[in-house]
Formats: structure tokens, C-alpha cells, sequence
């Protein structure tokens, strides 16, 4: 692995190492204090954070290495019109390893193109977050001895939930899991997402009500209305307060469930359930220090490496609005295939 973009790029046999690598952190952190001795990540954060900026931040400190960066791109250059390329061939001139969160959709693989050490993608608009997915991956194989065979929940704004699409593609790698995917119907999963699904003969299930379906779950990952990511206002007004979990729902709810979600939540989860012993969501947020420190102790080392030429492009072939190559236009026109269809190899979005 040189970057980590989309949970894609990593096998099963490189996330059992990585996981196996976080199960050492956590069991023996003395031993991996200077396992970044001397090393640099760079944090760009062109879009809110608080638990994905601290818990890189904090895992860089754990293993010995420092950071730079910046969490308001308002105070760095990209507010002089500095393009992501540039923004990037020069930090990756300064940094080992660059962690990016930016609120269009492709802007870490279109960072990847330019930099001369790893990229991580933090977040990348409504599209993917596969650093979450580690802290989810992490938390659920600790608490509950592994992956294969769960059946799991997916509930909320599974359109915009970046953290949803990431895990979906991670247990792809997994053998017999099955999905219930409860949303709005406007606020469904992308057609892309659909389309990885059957080509990789996923068992899911699309339905609106969570009630029917908690009884038969061994994780509920709740997540958030992603009110940034709606054009229309109305839309969010009528979807939000759409799931609210309480203690009441819980009760027909199996003893070792575990309950999840990336956070920050608005009232997705009624405060009353924290005090359960299902509920993980905290421990999960420090699970993904941990998962944090094992991805930065391979990528923060690794040797730096000329990108090469890229190709310089002129028009955008894709036609999502909230693509980096709308914002972007010196970005190469790539494209890959996803189930069949012609997709935008920075958004996933499917090409006509
Ligand atoms: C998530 C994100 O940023 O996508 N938060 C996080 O990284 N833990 C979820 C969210 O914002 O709803």
C-alpha cells in the first residue's frame, strides 16, 4: 500500500496486518513510542473535524513522530487560489506523510497524483472516509472477536455518509456479511455503491423503518443527517430527526449488540442509551487513535517516491457537481469500471 484513498486499495491480507499491528499498539504502547522517531505528517483539513484531526494528531505524538498543518484552509494559501496541486507538491516536500480532508468528492486520489510521500484520505466530501473505517473494523473485531458472518445495520443519511460507503467497501473482504441498509428513500445509498454491492454478491437489504429490523442485527452503525452536504434545505428539514434510537428501541434488541457511530451526532441516539453497555461509539472514536497509529507507523515510513508526469486535462468528463475535477480542470480525465458501469476514477459517479 503506498496511499490510502478507499478501503479498496487495501487487501484482506494487508488489513490483517495493519490490524494485527493495532493490537500490538494496544496491548504493548511502550514498545512502539518511537516507531515514528523523525517523522513529519502534514494535516490539511479544508473541512471541519474533530475527532478525525485530533486522533491523527494525537496518534503522530504516540509514536514519536510531529505535525503541521492546517484545520481552516482559510488561514493558508488555498485562500489565494493556490490549486491542490500546488498546495500538495510542495507539503509533500515538507511532510513524510500527508493526511487530507477536503469537501470534494476525489480530491485525496487527485492529491495522490502530485505528492511525493503518501497521501491518507480523512474525507473526502460525501464519497469516502476508509481511515474511519479502520477505527470501525478495529472496534468491532476487539469487542466482538471478528467480522465474517454479522449482520449489520446501516442507518441514516446513507447517501452523504462517507463513513457508510467506506465501510461497505471494507466488507467486501469479508465472507457471509449481511446488510441492512435503513434510510430515507432520498437518502438511500449512491447507484455506485449499489453496483459494488452486487458485483461482489453482498447480501443487502434497502428499507425505511429501523424498529423491524434492530431485532435481528449484531451492529447498528448510526450515523448522521449530513446537513453541509444537501443543495436543497428542504430536503434536509424533511429528513432530519428521521432515526432517533432511544433506550425504549433497544429493548427488542439482541444483549451483544454493539452500537455505532462515527460521530459527532446531532439526535440520532437519544442520550439515555450511552449508559448501555452496547453502546460503543466512545470507545470506537479511541479505537481509531489506535487504528491511526498502526496506518502511520508503515505510511509515515516509507521511502519518498518521484509521482511522475501527469497528464494535464482540460474539460471534466464527469458531471458531479461536487467532483474535484469540476474545481480542478488541470486533473487527467480517469475513469474506471464499477459493476459494469463507466465510473469517474476520483468520484466513483457514473459516466452517461
Ligand atoms: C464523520 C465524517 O466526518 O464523515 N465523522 C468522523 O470522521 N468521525 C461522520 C459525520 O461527520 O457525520
Amino acid at each position: 500500500m503506498r496511499h490510502l484513498i478507499d478501503f479498496g486499495d487495501l487487501s484482506r491480507a494487508e488489513w490483517d496486518s495493519l490490524y494485527h499491528r493495532c493490537s500490538e499498539i494496544m496491548d504493548h504502547p511502550a514498545d512502539f513510542l518511537d516507531a515514528c522517531k523523525g517523522r513529519v505528517m502534514a494535516s490539511l483539513f479544508y473541512e471541519p473535524s474533530t475527532r478525525t484531526n485530533f486522533s491523527f494528531q494525537t496518534a503522530m505524538l504516540r509514536v514519536g513522530g510531529t505535525v503541521f498543518g492546517f484545520a481552516d484552509p482559510r488561514s493558508s494559501s488555498v485562500a489565494k487560489g493556490e490549486t491542490l496541486k500546488d498546495t500538495v507538491k510542495m507539503v509533500s516536500g515538507y511532510a513524510d506523510v500527508v493526511v487530507m480532508r477536503n469537501p470534494l468528492e476525489g480530491a485525496a486520489k487527485a492529491a495522490s497524483l502530485y505528492s511525493n510521500v503518501p497521501v491518507i484520505n480523512a474525507g473526502d466530501g460525501g464519497h469516502m472516509h476508509p481511515t474511519q473505517t479502520t477505527a470501525d473494523l478495529t472496534t468491532i473485531t476487539r469487542l466482538r472477536g471478528g467480522v465474517d458472518g454479522l449482520s449489520v445495520g446501516l442507518c441514516g443519511d446513507l447517501k452523504n455518509g462517507r463513513t457508510v460507503h467506506s465501510l461497505i467497501k471494507a466488507m467486501a473482504k469479508f465472507q457471509g456479511v449481511k446488510f441492512f441498509l435503513i434510510s430515507p428513500r432520498e437518502l438511500a445509498v449512491p447507484e455506485y455503491m449499489r453496483a459494488f454491492m452486487r458485483e461482489n454478491g453482498m447480501w443487502f437489504t434497502e428499507v425505511t423503518g429501523l424498529e423491524s429490523v434492530i431485532p435481528s442485527l449484531d451492529v447498528l452503525y448510526m450515523t448522521r443527517i449530513q446537513r453541509e452536504r444537501f443543495v436543497d434545505p428542504l430536503e434536509y428539514e424533511r429528513n432530519k430527526g428521521v432515526y432517533i434510537l432511544t433506550r425504549r428501541k433497544l429493548e427488542r434488541a439482541r444483549r451483544d449488540l454493539l452500537v455505532m457511530h462515527p460521530l459527532p451526532r446531532v439526535d440520532e441516539i437519544s442520550i439515555d442509551v450511552d449508559d448501555d453497555p452496547r453502546a460503543v461509539y466512545f470507545e470506537q472514536a479511541r479505537y481509531g487513535m489506535f487504528a491511526r497509529m498502526a496506518l502511520l507507523t508503515d505510511l509515515a515510513n516509507q521511502p519518498r517516491m518521484d509521482p511522475g508526469a501527469v497528464e494535464i486535462g482540460t474539460v471534466p468528463v464527469c458531471r458531479n457537481p461536487r467532483c474535484v475535477t469540476q474545481a480542478e480542470h488541470y486533473l487527467p480525465p480517469l475513469v474506471k469500471q464499477n459493476g459494469g458501469l463507466t465510473c469517474c476514477a476520483y468520484c466513483d459517479a457514473a459516466l452517461e
